[in-house]
């Protein structure tokens, strides 16, 4: 095996980001990062390092997962997320659960109890509830930013804005072991029962021997593109991970859809690219017993090793 250096990459969605929140969104990832390599630098896997990055994002109330995410149609949280081992192949996912302030954790112990790959809906709760897990009471997870929004939206429905915010991360480990994860609220406004491309292998996540992959942005796009699972096959049929990135966000483009991508290969070398003002993102690698972290809130700023 090749020596590779220990990494992850985070990404807090991409959409169109006000500048005066530029900082907290930039603070968000960077700190998700850190936990991520801080799993990385104690010896731990990269399945473990995507799941503490994605966990820090998801009480962070300025991402749309966990506590922040968006309001559906009704008002009221649901959350979908999933978590893929590229050494194994095993994945796990929840989608359209209520109340799940940690949906990357019961995704996890999804993956980890191998009977399913995808739970959905209310009755997750029997399933999480057994393995320790608490509901959030409802509307505890709702932020007064997303309330407002949720509001403001309830007046033009037709026109349903986007909203950026998923968050995501790609790890490699110090045995070259990759790893992606990816939790999210939806978009705003969506119905109840929506389930987008998040949880969904291949399409919000995916993660192989080759490469690893977490997007963000048109759920539906994303889906009718099967954009994470396109863009670990390029890499797999010899494309550099950058090349690999830029066509797979051209294709969503080119089928109306927008967003962006996070990936990282076999070798650690990564990618980040978005089709959206913003995509906040942050790197940390180790370097020696130091880690090094990286922020930006658009991924043409983040210098990629
Ligand atoms: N990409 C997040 C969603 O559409 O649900």
């Amino acid at each position: 095996m090749h020596a590779v250096t220990p990494g992850v990459l985070v990404h807090g969605g991409a959409g169109r980001i006000a500048a005066e929140r530029h900082d907290e969104v930039q603070a968000g990832v960077r700190a998700a990062a850190a936990a991520g390599a801080a799993v990385l630098a104690a010896g731990g896997a990269a399945l473990d390092a995507v799941q503490a990055a994605v966990r820090v994002l998801e009480d962070d109330p300025a991402f749309n997962a966990g506590t922040g995410a968006v309001l559906n149609r009704d008002g009221l949280v649901e959350v979908d997320a999933s978590i893929m081992d590229g050494a194994t192949g095993r994945v796990g996912a929840v989608a359209a659960v209520p109340d799940l302030a940690e949906a990357i954790a019961v995704a996890r112990a999804v993956l980890d109890d191998g009977a399913h790959v995808l739970l959905a809906g209310p009755a997750v709760w029997d399933f999480a509830a057994a393995r320790g897990f608490v509901r959030a009471a409802p509307g505890a997870l709702v932020t007064p930013r997303m309330r407002a929004r949720w509001q403001d939206e309830r007046q033009r429905l037709e026109a349903l804005e986007r909203d950026g915010g998923t968050v995501g991360a790609v790890a490699i480990d110090a045995r070259g072991q990759l790893a992606a994860a990816t939790s999210t609220g939806g978009t705003l406004g969506k119905l109840p029962g929506r389930i987008g491309d998040s949880p969904l292998p291949g399409c919000g996540t995916w993660a192989s021997r080759v490469g690893a992959a977490s997007a963000t942005g048109d759920g539906e796009a994303i889906i009718r593109v099967t954009l994470t699972r396109a863009l670990v096959d390029r890499i797999a049929r010899g494309a550099a991970i950058a090349a690999a990135a830029d066509e797979a966000i051209a294709e969503l483009v080119a089928h109306g859809g927008s967003g962006g991508v996070i990936a990282v290969d076999a070798h650690g070398r990564f990618a980040a690219v978005h089709a959206t003002e913003t995509m906040p993102v942050a790197l940390a690698q180790l370097d020696g017993d130091a880690i090094r972290v990286a922020a930006a809130v658009r991924a043409a700023d983040l210098a990629l090793a």
